[in-house]
């Protein structure tokens, strides 16, 4: 449905897997004790994410996920947040940690902070591997970001363009070779 593009390596697979070890340390030591941790992935962005962080953070933890929806196959924000899949399971009085690929305009994961907000947890943070602070419309954000970067379209590592391209092992950046 698009034009031809490219993908430029923007964060290696290495540089990411550092970066998750670093944040499960802080995490573990956040969530130290608990019983309780449900580790929450907004899909479909977060689903390789999750992967990798649940498995470094060596707590006890359950899985759930919420699919939300904004972009649909374009570029640019809707702005409407669909939540097209609710949780499994209950989150009052659980600790809830969510877990985002990106945050852009802030538009999905202040719809869904506010909405498991709702529902009562015991506590609440979340974590966004991507965060590009300069297209913000919306002020919120991760307690813990993986890596702050500048507007580029991003691809990989779970997050798509147009439904594609979730699979690569890095995140790259879209380049329109006919663009100048
Ligand atoms: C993308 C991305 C984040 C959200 C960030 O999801 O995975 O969830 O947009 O953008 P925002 O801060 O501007 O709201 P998308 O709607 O593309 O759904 P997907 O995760 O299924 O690809
Ligand atoms: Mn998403
Ligand atoms: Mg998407």
């Amino acid at each position: 449905p698009t034009r031809p593009y490219v993908i430029d390596e923007m964060i290696s697979a290495k540089a990411i897997a550092a970066r998750i070890e670093d944040l499960a340390r802080e995490i573990r030591a956040t969530f130290e004790g608990t019983d309780k941790l449900v580790v929450v992935g907004l899909l479909r962005g977060s689903f390789v994410f999750i992967a990798d962080l649940v498995r470094e953070l060596d707590l006890p933890v359950e899985v759930d996920f919420l699919e939300a929806s904004s972009y649909g196959d374009g570029m640019e924000s809707s702005r409407e947040v669909r939540i097209l899949k609710d949780l499994r399971g209950e989150i009052a009085g659980r600790d809830v940690l969510v877990v985002e690929d990106i945050v852009d305009t802030g538009f999905t994961l202040s719809h869904v902070i506010r909405l498991l907000q709702s529902r009562e947890p015991r506590t609440m943070r979340t974590i966004a591997l991507l965060d590009k602070p300069s297209r913000r419309e919306v002020d919120v954000k991760a307690d813990w970001t993986g890596f702050e970067i500048p507007d580029e379209f991003v691809v990989g590592y779970g997050i798509d363009y147009a439904q594609r391209n979730r699979n690569l092992p890095y995140i790259g950046k879209v380049r329109f070779p006919d663009e100048a």
